[in-house]
């Protein structure tokens, strides 16, 4: 547990300012708080990492998939030895993986086996308003209802989850997540490693009390991280080249990863897919909602040998270990990174521009407003390109410890990032994106171009306890 010592020490000592502003701004959370008990001892590498299951359709008609899924209570072991109960899609967390192919829509019919309201959100996904899933476009306990997927986007790793007004950020964190994989024939040529080399790793945090009860609190108070659904697991890979698509489905935390040994990795993809080339990097910060999608190879491993990926924002007292893999014997590897990897949209060259500030004091704001699915926030033209530029506001307090970061996500359409504090784009700001990072007082500028369908749609940040207790706009894009 946190005392104000650890709290200092791992504000000086980490080196990234505004590990623990949780303690008074996830304020969903602190309202939700349980009385805790003594989590679980932490023990890495107790499980393999499980692949999440592959949704199979329930009908496939020459145009469509047409996919059943149950949201319900189910007892999962999410630490070794203990059970516990977390709310799921098709019972499991994460939910099971939908494998869209671009050009063929997947209808999801989702029933809502839960006690509270839900909304399921397609982050990534360019849908009609009707199947965004709003915040007030709930499913009630024991309803049904239809959401239509187009899949006429390139090919990217988008999630499912919940959005429910003001339960988004405790629906999510109590399971509400899974992942949804749109492929298309431009990626499926390229020389990448695929099938059972190309794995997804959704890692997010969680609290589980010695008893086995998953709990909704502050991540100071979450100490497990789980991937793939399983507490700090091990996987075992052969000695080459597998392509691992990061999502972090955190809630309330952002992520710090890195190899153990300093390992450098490629970056080949980002929210939106695909980047234009590959570009090496050795480490990389994740909030949650962003994919970041990364070749590594493993035949610099000997045989028998382990590396470990570690988060470098645990915070003081938290174990940094995130995953183990397992290096067995050398395996043939037809696979490459091409030094061309896709063709990225034009950047738009903006008719409007606009400005966004997340403030944290007094309350969760942008512009200095709390989220109101009533009010229209921002109204624009369908084909409008865009300039927004979004503002951390710096707390009026100087106390390191207390600084707090925001994200900033869009729906329907992605963005490029065309700088960060004015100085060209940051190291995690490659490629297509849909959410993006914002450190204490950091400026970005997003170019977008509003296109595809007119109607009601969100922006918000996506601290998921931050967007629940208002940090979220409304933007309505009418016909022109
Ligand atoms: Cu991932 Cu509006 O959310
Ligand atoms: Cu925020």
């Amino acid at each position: 547990m946190l005392n104000r010592r650890n709290l200092l020490k791992a504000a000086a000592g980490a080196g990234a300012v505004g590990l623990f502003p949780w303690e008074r701004v996830t304020a969903a959370a602190s309202e939700s708080a349980v009385a805790m008990g003594d989590a679980a001892p932490t023990t890495p590498f107790a499980h393999a990492m499980p692949l999440p299951p592959v949704l199979r359709p329930s009908v496939s008609t020459p145009t469509a998939d047409v996919y059943r899924l149950r949201m319900a209570e189910s007892s999962l072991e999410i630490v070794k030895g203990l059970r516990s109960t977390v709310r799921t899609y098709g019972g499991s967390l994460p939910g099971p993986t939908i494998k869209a192919v671009r050009g063929r829509k997947a209808i999801v019919h989702q029933t809502n086996g839960l006690a509270v309201d839900t909304a399921v959100h397609l982050h990534g996904g360019h849908v009609r308003s009707e199947d965004d899933g709003l915040p007030m476009d709930t499913i009630a306990p024991g309803a049904t209802r239809t959401y239509t997927y187009p899949n006429q986007q390139r090919a990217a790793l988008l999630w499912y989850h919940d959005h429910a007004h003001h339960l988004e950020a405790e629906n999510v964190h109590m399971g509400l997540h899974g992942q949804y994989l749109i492929t298309d024939e431009q990626e499926r040529r390229l020389p990448l490693p695929k099938g059972r080399y190309d794995v997804p790793l959704v890692i997010r945090d969680a609290r589980v009390e010695a008893d086995g009860a998953f709990v909704y609190t502050r991540p100071s108070d979450c100490p497990h991280l789980l991937v793939n659904g399983k507490e700090r697991p091990y996987f075992t890979v052969e000695a080459r080249k597998y392509r691992l698509r990061v999502l972090s489905a955190c809630v309330n935390r952002y992520l710090g990863l890195r190899f153990a040994d300093g390992a450098e990795f490629t970056q080949i993809g980002a929210d939106g897919g695909l980047l234009d080339a590959p570009v090496t990097r050795d480490s990389m910060t994740v909030m949650g909602g962003e994919r970041v999608d990364i070749v590594v190879d493993f035949s610099r491993y000997r045989a028998g040998s382990s590396v470990v990926l570690e988060n470098t924002l645990a915070g003081g007292g938290e174990r940094t270990e995130v995953l183990r893999f397992d290096v067995v014997g050398a395996a043939e590897d037809p696979s490459s990174v091409p030094s061309l990897l896709s063709t990225l949209p034009p950047v738009p060259r903006a008719d409007v521009e606009r400005e966004f500030v997340l403030r944290t004091y007094p309350q969760m704001t942008i512009n200095d407003k709390l989220y109101d699915p009533a009010r229209v926030d921002v109204r624009t033209t369908l084909g409008s390109n865009e300039v927004w530029t979004v503002t951390n506001a710096e707390p009026p307090i100087a106390r390191p410890d207390f600084h707090v970061w925001h994200s900033f996500h869009t729906h329907l359409v992605p963005f490029r990032v065309l700088d960060r504090n004015g100085r060209g784009p940051g190291p995690d700001d490659a490629g297509l994106k849909d959410t993006v990072t914002l450190a204490p007082g950091e400026t970005v500028r997003l170019a977008m171009t509003w296109s595809g369908y007119a109607g009601t749609y969100l922006y918000h940040c996506h601290q998921l306890g931050h967007s629940s207790s208002g940090q979220m706009g409304r933007i309505d894009v009418v016909a022109p």
